[in-house]
């Protein structure tokens, strides 16, 4: 189709076509070509729908289902000429239909309108990506348990304000991405279960007068019900903004653990080993391996939240109901679903080959008198001692090992005594680090025992 000739499919009322600057920002065909497979289902079950209620005839809607099928198998086998002349997906597909079958082709946009097919394409698409996101997110849960399981019991510092804190174990720190990773499938199934409404029938923003079946489509198409106002139907973008939304959270919380593992797998820390897989090198440094990927995941959260962002603010303002401004929806959610599916793959891999450093964790967990809050608790317990006072003591006691240079440990009962006479022999029970963690039963604790029923807990809820 030559720029000059005005167009086949609305151009009845131009004497021109457009300018080629007119088409370049008009065009959408580069990206929404994406949406082809969701735009054929549609119009295939729009198709058959407008024969079940007589609006077009049976042998027509035939002809036009057979052809689209023919049409998908040329865009899926790479032989479909996308023309920016036409656009969008919507009409290029129509326009081959066209060629293919004829006349009959014509009778496909009865009692629609690409507002509502826009809408219907875009909803299928999101939501595929919902679903490949909650097995993206069910793929590094079951990674991080399996880590968390080979490392119960394995002690390690925990951190605030990332100074040591107190001893965690390894498997505890892993299950709490496990919890977070579960709100982020938690808040996509939400949202899939809050988006399945079928915007197709809503035609342009009014209905329509012909007689459709929106309940049919609906069903054709995997939807819950029809939406229920077409004006809102073919305005909304909720279901992209939510998506972009609990994909930015959940690539905030892999920028966290990405983060963790920059510095656990530096040579000072040392807390961990990345696989070659999951490593680079350096052109200059021949000692260099670099978590490269941990990097990129680091960064995935900036263009994904951006997305979020970009789209808040092309919908923000807009009156209803569809303006040309919601085209620009696509290409930030095609770009989010694609950044957030990297990245959920790029830390399985990298936390299923992982390896826990055990002695170097317990080290660092063992310094930075880590059992400080142990030896205070045991001043409450067995001293009858309140734990402000207890806290004093501790202060005393970190006080003095730090100017003898030692642990806490380390200090003889005779050191310990000096500060306080209520302190017995039984008090070095509680400074090791293995007693410290496993102590902490609380419910949610990181006593291994706990960690073992969350992790089973956990193991029911993927079945
Ligand atoms: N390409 C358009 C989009 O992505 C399709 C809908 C256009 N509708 C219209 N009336 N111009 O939003």
């Amino acid at each position: 189709m030559s720029d000059k000739k005005s167009n086949a499919m609305w151009g009845g009322r131009f004497a021109d076509g457009p300018d080629a600057i007119m088409e370049a920002i008009n065009a959408s065909i580069d990206y929404d070509k994406r949406l082809a497979s969701q735009d054929i289902a549609g119009s295939r079950a729009h198709a058959a729908m407008l024969a079940q209620q007589g609006i077009i005839d049976a042998n027509d809607a035939e002809v036009i289902r057979e052809g689209l099928l023919t049409v998908l198998s040329e865009i899926e086998g790479g032989n479909f000429e996308f023309s920016a002349a036409l656009e969008d997906i919507h009409m290029n597909v129509e326009a081959r239909l066209k060629e293919i079958i004829g006349d009959a082709a014509g009778r496909l946009h009865t009692a629609r309108s690409r507002n509502d097919q826009v809408a219907t394409d875009f909803k299928l698409w999101t939501r595929d990506q919902m679903d490949a996101a909650i097995s993206g997110i069910d793929a590094l849960i079951r990674a991080l348990i399996a880590q968390a399981e080979a490392g119960a019991d394995w002690v390690m510092p925990g951190f605030t304000h990332l100074q040591t804190a107190q001893p965690v174990t390894w498997g505890h720190h892993m299950m709490a991405y496990v919890e977070m990773l579960g709100r982020d499938m938690s808040r996509f199934k939400d949202a899939r279960a809050r988006m399945n409404e079928n915007p197709l029938g809503s035609a342009a923003l009014a209905g329509t007068g012909f007689p459709i079946d929106r309940h049919m489509t609906a069903a054709a198409l995997g939807f819950d019900r029809p939406t229920a106002n077409s004006l809102d139907a073919v305005a909304d973008r909720d279901f992209a903004l939510e998506f972009l939304s609990c994909a930015s959270i959940t690539a905030m919380h892999m920028s966290r653990f990405a983060e963790e593992l920059v510095i656990w797998s530096s040579a000072q820390f040392k807390f961990v080993t990345l696989s070659d897989r999951f490593s680079t090198g350096s052109s200059i440094m021949p000692q260099k391996k670099n978590p490269d990927a941990a990097e990129l995941i680091r960064a995935k959260v900036g263009r994904i939240f951006g997305a979020n962002v970009a789209l808040m603010m092309v919908m923000k303002g807009l009156p209803l109901a569809y303006s040309k401004d919601m085209q620009e929806d696509k290409e930030q959610v095609f770009d989010a679903a694609d950044n957030l599916m990297l990245a959920l793959a790029a830390m399985t891999g990298m936390v299923s080959d992982m390896t826990g450093n055990i002695y170097n964790l317990r080290a660092a967990a063992a310094s930075g008198f880590s059992t400080a809050t142990d030896l205070a608790d045991w001043l409450v317990r067995e001293a009858g001692m309140p734990f402000r006072d207890a806290h004093h003591v501790t202060g005393a006691l970190v006080a003095m090992a730090e100017k003898k240079g030692c642990d806490l440990p380390d200090l003889s009962l005779a050191d310990m005594k000096s500060v306080h006479d209520a302190i017995t022999e039984d008090v070095f029970n509680v400074l090791t680090v293995e007693n410290s963690v496993a102590s902490r039963t609380s419910y949610g604790g990181t006593a291994p025992s706990q960690v073992r029923a969350q992790i089973a807990r956990w193991k029911e809820v993927l079945k």
